[in-house]
């Protein structure tokens, strides 16, 4: 089962403040919506809880050490592995590791690949991305765009694999 990293990061990494996202840019939602689309995903309970309900046609797992936390029509694991594990028995061969800080953390060992949304911007957040050692990983593809009316930064989708 190939395991994929997803997320939007900023020039000094930030993902998020408090509990929310630092930006409003609808080419990058557009890109996360289509590139996880039917897929089951997999996110901290923390970010779970930002995004308020789990999003539509991606079953989602959710990881908590909280004992007794449910949430109705999602899976609520006490570890990354039994996430995994959960996909691999619903027979996925694709899963996405949304978020956050915490789950990226832990995950980036692991993960086959990691898609990348460059929000070329300094921005002030309590939430980053961890720092991507570009021993282990080199860039597959490289999507660069400009502002318009309706994103505001200049942005790059890229796509990272295992050196
Ligand atoms: N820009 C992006 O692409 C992007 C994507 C996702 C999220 N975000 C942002 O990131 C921020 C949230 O990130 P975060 O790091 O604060 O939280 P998070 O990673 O979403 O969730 C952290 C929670 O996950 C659970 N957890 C973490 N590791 C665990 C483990 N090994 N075993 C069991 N449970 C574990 C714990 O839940 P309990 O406390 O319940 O035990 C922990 O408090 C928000 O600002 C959000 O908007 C940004």
């Amino acid at each position: 089962m190939i395991k994929s990293i997803i997320a939007a990061k900023s020039n000094n990494n930030v993902i998020g403040k408090n509990n929310d996202l630092v930006w409003h840019m609808p080419a990058d939602m557009k890109y996360f919506m289509n590139k996880t689309k039917g897929h089951y995903v997999i996110m901290g309970r923390k970010t779970f809880e930002s995004l308020g309900k789990p999003l539509p046609g991606r079953p989602t797992i959710i990881i908590t050490r909280k004992k007794g936390y449910k949430v109705e029509n999602c899976w609520v694991v006490p570890t990354i592995e039994e996430a995994f594990k959960i996909a691999e028995d619903e027979g996925q061969q694709h899963v996405f590791i949304l978020g956050g800080a915490q789950i990226y953390k832990q995950t980036m060992d692991v993960a086959d690949n990691m898609f990348i949304t460059e929000i070329k911007g300094e921005f002030e957040g309590d939430a980053f991305f961890p720092a991507i050692d570009h021993n282990k990983w080199k860039e597959a593809s490289r999507e660069e765009h400009q502002p318009d009316e309706r994103n505001k930064y200049p942005y790059a989708f890229v796509e990272y694999v295992r050196k």
